[in-house]
């Protein structure tokens, strides 16, 4: 049985709708018939989802692999899909999942800014970012713990009422009212 690896491109072609646990509800219908089908098949491999475009990455027996890209081409939830990378490999590289899902994550937005990259466009990547997208799905525990791109955008730039200097101003304000009060009330 010979083993290959395959990985993709693509738009989706649906207008994406408000999170729900973690996940925009096409993509975790998507999600749902991947895990079913691709852990019948012995296939692994992610899935990125972000800037409405999917990164995919798919490992396993060959037959496998290619019977399930030619399902995943003719699925209309998505277009321009372009093959980025499709190899025999020797082993399996990844153990335990039938499919990762790793929304645009902090790791994933340092990925881009380390590449210089305004927007996630995974077509356009070259094999070293490719290589490096697999190796972020590889190491990624976001499955567990699904965090949305946005959130950390916001949990990121949501600005705190009090800045901590202003904080020790206030306490510092605080005492010496209070010292004031106590030297006015001795003074009575
Ligand atoms: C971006 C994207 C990724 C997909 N990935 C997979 C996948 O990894 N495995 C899979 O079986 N189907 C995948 N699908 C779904 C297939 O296109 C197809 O709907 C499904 O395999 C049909 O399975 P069913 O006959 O069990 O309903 C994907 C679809 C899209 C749009």
């Amino acid at each position: 049985m010979s083993l290959m690896r395959l990985a993709y491109a693509s738009e989706a072609t649906f207008e994406a709708k408000p999170v729900e646990k973690g996940v925009e509800p096409h993509v975790a219908r998507i999600l749902m018939t991947s895990r079913k089908n691709n852990a019948r098949g012995k296939l692994v491999g992610g899935l990125y989802y972000g800037n409405n475009r999917f990164f995919q990455y798919l490992e396993g027996d060959e037959d496998e692999v290619r019977k399930t890209y030619d399902r995943i081409l003719q699925d209309d939830r998505h277009r321009n899909v372009v093959t980025l990378i499709e190899e025999p490999v020797a082993d399996r590289t990844f153990s335990n999942w039938s499919m990762k899902y790793v929304p645009l994550s902090r790791d994933v937005q340092r990925f881009l800014e380390s590449q210089g990259l305004q927007r996630f466009e995974p077509a356009s990547f070259t094999s070293a970012q490719c290589e490096q997208m697999i190796e972020l799905i590889r190491n990624s525990s976001h499955d567990q713990k699904l965090v949305n791109h946005d959130e950390a955008r916001t949990v990121r730039e949501t600005p705190q009422a009090f800045s901590p200097g202003l904080k020790a101003g206030l306490i510092v304000a605080g005492l010496c009212l209070l010292g004031a009060l106590f030297f006015a009330g001795s003074m009575l």
